[in-house]
């Protein structure tokens, strides 16, 4: 961090601004939604209004209102640098990083490039182990629990490789974990010489009574681990994560609980869950910077997992001191991760969860009153946030999801295969319920007149 350096603050927002900008813009150097449609309409080269936007400064978010409405979550929006005219419905896959973070991500950048010596780097260092306190205390754990990681994928892959399993011992998985949850241990079964099991994934999701039952009837005296997903990437099934962890933990089983679709999505509360493990990525719906992410190790299962790397540049509290020798780290990303987290605990936890319910419930609403589209998300809260798969009748996904994109300018994700195949919209708290509408009409629009 450097000196005497407000973090968190755009030093370079003198880009010069295209004339045709209200008179507004030319005096503030900001630039309102409204000109940058007007830009893109003159037709100034995208790369020139896009850069302008991206560099401007947002003005500070007000507090969050009781009854957060469409005014205020628009203020969220400007903390974005988001091209205004994109509907972007794929926080699953990937989430822009909200201004702080992308902020404090290139200042801290410049600073250790323009000075990269041990001195300047040690203020690096101390901003790694203050981002490991802002996600303890937004997991609700401590920081002598926490790993910062590249990514869920390597955090999982922590734990499966290094968690003792030997032939004779065995572990749960669910069949619609991602790969990094699923073929991480069924590859791993080769080297180890453990079994899996796998419960089967169910659709439509038949209710967290029946999961908990079928984790249940898995469970032998030879289980060891068992590897969920608390909210799934493809058609967002939610799990009971409390409640199979704490099945697990009365029969001394560790459980792992892949946190890539709930960390910065739920107000996530690892204290009352009380996993062994979980995971998740900076880059998904923490809206923080790529190639971050956390796994926290619960205190209980830190002598039942050994490091997998050794390697200079530790962390600094509890396990972070063995585990976390990966070697040099990008510790303006890991600083970024650290302000994208202090956003998003300003506009508050409970509130982002809320908002991004609402708006996946009024994508499911408006789906299904269309004739031939077949939703594979359950509607109920207690079964999915907002995650939305669907089958838009028949027409030809890929081909939908370019005409979307490249005619509507709405991003979103496909899903092929004959096995709940289609379309994936992920809303967030950057979305608008006018973008949800607009989503809507062009999905109805394309049913009737085909792509
Ligand atoms: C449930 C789940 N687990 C793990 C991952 C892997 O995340 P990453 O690519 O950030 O490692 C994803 C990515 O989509 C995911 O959805």
């Amino acid at each position: 961090m450097g000196a005497g350096r407000e973090t968190g603050v755009h030093r370079e927002s003198t880009e010069e601004v295209p004339t045709m900008f209200s008179d507004n813009s030319r005096k503030t150097g900001a630039m309102s939604r409204r000109d940058f449609a007007r830009a893109a309409a003159l037709g100034v080269p995208a790369a020139a209004t896009c850069s302008a936007w991206a560099r401007q400064k947002a003005a500070p978010l007000p507090p969050t209102p009781a009854t957060a409405d469409e005014k205020y979550w628009s203020a969220v929006r400007e903390q974005f640098v988001l091209a205004p005219d994109l509907i972007a419905l794929n926080a699953a896959n990937l989430c822009p990083s909200s201004r702080p973070a992308l902020d404090a991500l290139f200042d801290h950048t410049r600073d250790v490039d323009r000075d990269p010596s041990f001195n300047n780097r040690a203020r690096m260092t101390a901003g790694k182990e203050t981002t490991r306190k802002l996600l303890a205390s937004y997991l609700r754990v401590t920081p002598e629990e926490i790993i910062i990681t590249r990514n869920t994928s390597e955090a999982n892959n922590l734990v499966s490789s290094g968690i003792d399993l030997k032939a004779g011992d065995e572990v749960i998985i669910f069949s619609d974990n991602h790969p990094s949850n699923h073929q991480a241990w069924t590859e791993k079964t080769k080297r180890f010489g453990f079994t899996v099991r796998t419960v089967e994934q169910v659709n439509p999701h038949p209710g967290a009574e029946f999961y908990i039952q079928a984790f249940t009837r898995a469970m032998t005296p030879q289980t060891r681990v068992l590897a969920f997903t608390h909210l799934t990437n493809t058609v967002g099934d939610l799990f009971p994560a409390r409640e199979l962890c704490r099945i697990s933990r009365e029969r001394g089983i560790l459980t792992l609980v892949d946190g890539a679709q709930s960390l910065g999505l739920m107000d996530v509360d690892l204290g009352d869950m009380q996993p062994d493990f979980y995971t998740g990525s900076a880059h998904k719906w923490p809206c923080g910077p790529k190639e971050c992410g956390v796994l926290y190790i619960n205190k209980a299962a830190q002598s039942r997992i050994w490091p997998s790397i050794y390697s200079a540049y530790t962390g600094a509290a509890g396990i972070s001191r063995t585990f976390e020798g990966f070697g040099q780290r990008d510790e303006p990303a890991i600083i970024s991760f650290g302000e994208a987290v202090k956003f998003f605990d300003g506009i508050g936890r409970a509130a982002i969860e809320k908002r991004a319910r609402e708006l996946a419930q009024a994508l499911m609403e408006g789906l299904r009153k269309m004739d031939g589209v077949k939703i594979w998300t359950h509607a109920d809260p207690a079964r999915s946030v907002a995650v939305v798969s669907f089958q838009p009748g028949g027409l030809d996904t890929r081909k939908l999801s370019a005409a979307l994109y490249e005619k509507d300018r709405i991003a979103c994700a496909t899903r092929g295969g004959a096995d709940r195949g289609g379309l994936r919209f992920s809303p967030h708290l950057y979305n608008s319920h006018a973008e949800i509408e607009r989503t809507l009409a062009a999905v109805k629009r394309y049913l009737s007149t085909g792509v």
